[in-house]
């Protein structure tokens, strides 16, 4: 499938919005019907999906499902401060144009500087290799709220035209479109031009139905009644004012630690012998403990 323009092509993982929540919910990733939606066009219209949203949602999560269940290789490139285009795009293999300069040394600066600057002489680093793959591929250029402004600006040719353009080689373009999907906890605002570029979409702590069925799938071993007590727990954490709110992967691992205790009921007692696997600030777990009938 060639690249016609800058959003011709879909990636065409999915056949329907049903069918990205179904094939999702077999590669363990429950999506809402807004998610699910999202998805369905970031796949149908080859644009990109930015996804912003507290920490622990699911949002990188959703990326490694969306690449399980299409089959496709999942390149990933992490944001950082500091982070720059050797590290994001490419680099010219240094050591292998010297060995090349040096083995041909009777050449002339200009034949030698013709050969050293082709493809063969490149580091692919995320973003080069995504767009360079002939097979499907997810991009996740994840916590992109992380890396310094200017990078943004390295990120728009390949959002907007999937392509990377090298001064000394000229465009790479792709050849088949990866689905990307970027993530942001909103620790900055991202700037119109990216989000311009992308599809958006702001995923929240699910609801309470929705996460007790991530809990029941993610820890089957759980008791249902007892799964649904937990979730409601979490519910009521996130309404106090704590410094860090518990996400649903504390509530994963809040539910795999009363099955490791073997707790039948969840109790005054049980809950706060275990604060500290939902909170992580001890002012949090003060007040949360509070609010629990005296031991
Ligand atoms: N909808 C979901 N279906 C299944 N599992 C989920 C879902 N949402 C969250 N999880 C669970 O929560 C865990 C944390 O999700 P993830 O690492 O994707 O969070 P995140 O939003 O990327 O957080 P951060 O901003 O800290 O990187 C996942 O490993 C997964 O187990
Ligand atoms: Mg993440």
């Amino acid at each position: 499938m060639a690249a016609t323009d800058g959003h011709g092509a879909g990636t065409g993982f999915f056949t329907s919005v049903e069918d990205v929540s179904a094939r999702l919910a077999e590669a363990g990733y429950l999506a809402s019907a807004a998610v699910a939606t999202t998805v369905f066009l970031a796949d149908r219209l080859g644009k990109p999906l930015l996804v912003e949203g507290p920490a622990g949602v699911g949002k990188t999560e959703l990326a490694k499902a969306v690449a399980r269940v299409g089959g496709a290789r999942l390149v990933r490139l992490q944001c950082y401060e500091g982070i720059d285009e050797a590290r994001a795009l490419y680099e010219w293999n240094h050591a292998k144009q010297l060995l090349r300069i040096t083995a041909g040394r009777d050449e002339s600066w200009d034949d030698a500087r013709g050969d050293i600057f082709g493809e063969e002489f490149l580091l692919a680093r995320p973003l080069l290799t995504a767009i360079r793959g002939d097979e499907p591929t997810v991009l996740l250029i994840d916590e992109t709220d992380k890396a310094d402004v200017e990078v943004e600006g390295l990120l728009l040719e390949v959002l907007g035209d999937f392509q990377i353009t090298v001064p000394e080689l000229g465009t790479i373009t792709a050849t088949r479109h990866p689905f990307v999907l970027l993530t942001s906890n909103a620790t900055r605002e991202l700037s119109e031009a990216l989000r311009r570029r992308c599809l958006y979409l702001h995923l929240d702590y699910p609801d309470a139905a929705l996460e007790a069925r991530i809990v029941r799938l993610l820890v089957p071993g759980l008791d249902a009644v007892l799964a649904d007590g937990l979730v409601q727990v979490v519910g009521a954490l996130r309404a106090m004012e704590l410094r860090k709110a518990p996400s649903v992967a504390e509530t994963v691992d809040w539910a795999r630690t009363l099955l490791a205790l073997g707790a039948d009921t969840l109790d005054d007692t049980v809950i706060r012998d275990s604060l500290g696997v939902v909170l992580k600030h001890q002012d949090d777990i003060i007040r949360a403990a509070a609010k629990l009938a005296p031991a």
